[in-house]
């Protein structure tokens, strides 16, 4: 790995095994045993017999990448990639197996819920313990202490146990602390996934601020656009180790395009706040629900929920081939003004009067967003089979080799009667 003498984090080979053994091979057997199935337990038994030898899980492994001090760097992967391991070695809450980790600042850190706060102190307790052990003395603490209330909504909270928290007020709580302790370095993993879209929007302000303070920030998350609008550059993991490093926008399309995972036709992966997309269908020109189109009227609906109503909500849809491509997104902000306010439950559609995609399987994800923040987002929401039909009315198309998208169009000869 190329040095960078100036480094405010330096991950070299990093590596995480995890022994799995008995204990997961029991639970598979316990499972089974109580799905009923004796011959699907003979074979569990058979594959993950008990007493197996000990299963090796890599979490991680051989992870390096710097970190200049001031950047605000993005860690994106499928489910089980690997980022909260890779957070959590950083932290200091695991060791790794291989490999080291230096981290040249206080480090703030805000990991999943319920780690960093001592279940049995009170919210007030919490606060100042997070303060001393980032070295903070008093009265820098008493100067934010305010400041982190008021942030995380839990006056009323203060003196209460944080076991007596809803993880709505444990993940506020602990935002709060986290980047307002004036940390040299901050670590957040998928904290936007937890809350309304209201405290998700003022996390995402937050950290906007103490990025453009010149603080370091290590960002996990599966909401791509703040993603996207936060990090200068991402990491992407896949199966434990580095997929990709690169600019956020480069990164965040290799995740969200499936390249990282098994080419996008596996199950949906997704981000969420306490609202969102139920379901997704596709319905044919007389409403009637099919799976499979071809240069028809194709009208793409989805079921969503939200807590209250709501303006200024988007949305979004994204068709990607089998190799990962975006091939045609449509996006009500660019298409249309919505007069209405949004009730809480309700389909919204989306007519496409002829789908442009030869034929062929396709992958769709789907969002919904507000002001530039994810409500939801869902990788994978729907699979739709183009199949081979008369596009153009001829009875003829071109072979799948020669294309991806069919657009209607003519042909004509101009004769100007000298040849040229
Ligand atoms: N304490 C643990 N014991 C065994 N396996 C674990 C443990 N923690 C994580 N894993 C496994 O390590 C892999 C990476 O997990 P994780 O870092 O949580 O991924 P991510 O945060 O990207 O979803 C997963 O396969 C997960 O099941
Ligand atoms: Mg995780």
């Amino acid at each position: 790995m190329r040095a960078m003498p100036d480094a405010i984090i330096t991950v070299d080979g990093l590596g995480k095994r995890y022994r799995l053994g008995g204990r997961r091979a029991a639970y598979f057997t316990l499972r089974d045993a109580v799905a009923g199935t004796a011959g699907r337990l003979a074979g569990a038994l058979r594959g993950r017999g008990l007493g197996a030898p000990a299963e090796d899980l890599w979490a991680l492994r051989d992870v390096s990448f710097e970190v200049r001090p001031g950047e605000v760097v993005g860690v994106i992967g499928r489910n089980g990639a690997g980022k909260s391991t890779l957070l959590r070695i950083l932290s200091r809450i695991t060791e790794p197996t291989e490999g080291r980790a230096v981290l040249r600042g206080r480090v703030g850190s805000l990991l999943e819920v319920g780690t960093g706060f001592h279940p049995e102190l009170t919210g007030r307790e919490n606060i100042l313990m997070s303060g001393a052990i980032l070295g903070m003395r008093r009265a820098e603490i008493a100067r934010r202490f305010d400041e982190i209330v008021a942030f995380a909504g839990v006056e009323k909270f203060l003196d209460t146990p944080c076991k007596h928290y809803s993880s709505g007020m444990y993940v506020r709580l602990g935002f709060a602390v986290a980047a307002h302790l004036d940390p040299e370095i901050l670590l957040v993993d998928e904290v936007l996934a937890v809350g309304d879209a209201e405290f998700q929007r003022k996390c995402l302000g937050k950290m906007g601020e103490v990025a453009r303070g010149g603080r370091t920030i290590l960002f996990v998350s599966h909401n791509m656009m703040a993603v996207e609008n936060l990090c200068s550059r991402a990491v992407v993991l896949s199966e434990g180790r580095v997929f990709l490093d690169a600019d956020a926008a480069t990164a965040v399309r290799a995740h969200t395009s499936g390249e990282d995972g098994d080419g996008g036709l596996g199950p949906p992966s997704r981000c969420r706040s306490a609202a969102g997309v139920d379901s997704v269908w596709f319905e044919g020109p007389q409403g009637r629900e099919l799976t499979a189109v071809c240069g028809d009227p194709l009208t793409i609906c989805m079921r969503y929920e939200i807590p209250g109503e709501e303006d200024r909500v988007d949305w979004g849809m994204t068709f990607y081939g089998i190799s990962g491509d975006p091939l045609v997104h449509f996006g009500s902000m660019y298409t249309c003004v919505w007069e209405k306010r949004l009730p809480p439950k309700g389909v919204i559609c989306c007519t496409i009067p002829r789908l442009p995609l030869a034929p062929g399987r396709y992958r769709l994800n789907v969002s919904m967003h507000k002001d530039g923040v994810y409500i939801d987002h869902v990788v994978g929401a729907a699979t739709l089979d183009v199949v081979p039909g008369d596009f153009y009315k001829t009875g003829r198309i071109p072979p799948a080799s020669d294309c991806r998208v069919q657009v209607d169009h003519s042909w004509q000869l101009r004769d100007d009667g000298d040849g040229r």
